[in-house]
Parts: C-alpha cells; structure tokens; sequence
C-alpha cells in the first residue's frame, strides 16, 4: 500500500504533484492525463497507478509492471508554451530526475540510453513515454509517463531490453514514497533548468551516458543505421557519425554494436 501521507512530507515542489491523484487501477496513467475530457487540467497533476491494465511504452510497446511493487505514474504539464519547444529537454529532466534519485537514496551507479532509459548495471530500471496534445496547432498539454521498476523481484516474458528492478540490484525492497517524492523534486529541479539554462541538462545527461564515442546502431522499424554516437545536439537530438558525415538521429533505439 503506498502511504500518500508518507509521499507528501517528503516531497518539497512548488508545483509537480501538488495534485496528487492516487488511483488501485487504471488503464494507462499517459491515457488517463492525455484525456482532457477527464476535467484534470493543473499543471503539475501526477497519477500514480498500483496496476494498469494498459500500460504503454514507447511505440506501441506494452509496459508490464507488477501491481504494487513499482512506481508507474504521469505528471501533467499543461500551456507552458516556451517550455514546450524543448520536449526533447523535457524527456532528459525526467530520466536525470529518475537516475539522480536512485543515485542518492541508494548509492547504485545509474547509466542513461537514449532518449530516456535509466539503467543500472546495463539493464533497464526505468522507462519514460512523453506524450503530448494539441489545439489548433499549438501543443497545449504534455504528459511524461515514467516507468519505475522498484521492488519487483523477478520478470517474465519478452522484453526489448533486459529489464532489472532497485530490489535486484540493492538486494532489499525500497520504500516507494520515499523515491517518488524525491524523482519529483528532482524533475520540477530540472524543469525550471530547461528555462534558465539549457545547456545545463545536457551537459548533466552527457555524463551520464555511457554510449557516447561508442560504436552503435539506431534501429527504426525496418531501417538501421551505423555509426558512432557522436554527441547529442543542444535540443537533445543524437548525432550519429557515417561514413557520409553526422547525420542527425530523432527517434530509434540505440544498441551498441
Ligand atoms: C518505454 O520505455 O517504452 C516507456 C515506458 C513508459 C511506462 C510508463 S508507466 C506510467 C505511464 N503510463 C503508461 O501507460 N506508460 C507510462
């Protein structure tokens, strides 16, 4: 059972879960919080789930998570028009919120795939969905889905990438409010960052990420391209170096060769 009590003493933010709505069982929190029809319209609103029934994760893929044992939650930030031309920004405060808080609380060394894996010991610990809305043709409504994988202790089926959890690795269960409270300070930390100076979050992701120098291939449907990984641009995009020259990499999945 999480102890929203408990969550609410340790969490120190202006504004990101403020709005706190804790939910037995859903079908997806990016779903729920994408929905304006659902009336939640505060920026800042988090929804954490014990189960969902349709966890999503990045394209298409199913997000399967133990009912209870993790943290699965999306925070809701809404009409905040300058920080929505850096979504890319927005994608690395949450997966440096998540790495950094796994750093302090347990002292496990973290490592970050792009665009947002957080991983420890070269398996993947947490997964993030940022998902957005329009109207007219200006995004209004941004929902970051983050996937934690606390206190599960064993995990079936196929993965994408070999999942780990903070129990595995730590070798004891976690308290779970304690986490969520600090990876949302962290976020709203790194947030007010993305305005004041950019390059700071960049240059924070760049060292957490292992894979830079590396030889990799970016994998996008069908298409697969080699290289290295150069660097990542100012707005968080991957430069991929061939042998035509960089080659500018948006979406894909990363894999060292
Ligand atoms: C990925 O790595 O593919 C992203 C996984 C994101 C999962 C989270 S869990 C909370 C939120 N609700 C969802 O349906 N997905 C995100």
């Amino acid at each position: 059972m999480f102890e929203i009590e408990n969550f609410d003493l340790k969490l120190n933010t202006d504004f990101i879960g403020r709005n706190f709505i804790y939910v037995e069982e859903i079908d997806s929190t990016n779903t729920f919080l994408l929905d304006r029809r659902n009336g939640v319209n505060e920026s800042g609103t988090v929804v954490l789930a014990e189960k969902q029934t349709k966890g999503r994760g990045r394209k298409d893929r199913v997000w399967y998570s133990s009912k209870e044992q993790n943290l699965t939650f999306s925070i809701l930030l809404c009409k905040d028009y300058k920080l929505f031309n850096h979504l890319n920004l927005i994608n690395f405060s949450a997966s440096l919120a998540v790495a950094n808080s796994i750093e302090n609380l347990y002292q496990l060394r973290t490592e970050l795939k792009w665009p947002n894996d957080v991983l420890i010991n070269k398996k993947k610990t947490c997964g993030i969905l940022l998902e957005s809305s329009s109207q007219g043709n200006k995004i209004d409504r941004v929902v970051v889905g983050i996937g934690v994988n606390v206190n599960q202790s064993m995990f079936q089926g196929q993965f994408n990438f070999p999942p780990t959890s903070i129990r595995i690795e730590l070798g004891r269960e976690v308290e779970r409010e304690k986490l969520l409270a600090e990876i949302l300070n962290n976020f709203e930390f790194y947030l007010n960052k993305i305005s004041s100076e950019s390059n700071y979050i960049t240059r924070e992701w760049k060292e957490k990420c292992r894979m830079i120098g590396e030889k990799i291939y970016v994998k996008e449907g069908d298409v697969i391209k080699n290289g290295i990984f150069d660097d990542i641009d100012e707005e968080g995009f991957l430069l991929l170096r061939t042998k035509d020259g960089i080659e500018k990499i948006t979406i894909g999945d990363v894999s060292i060769v």
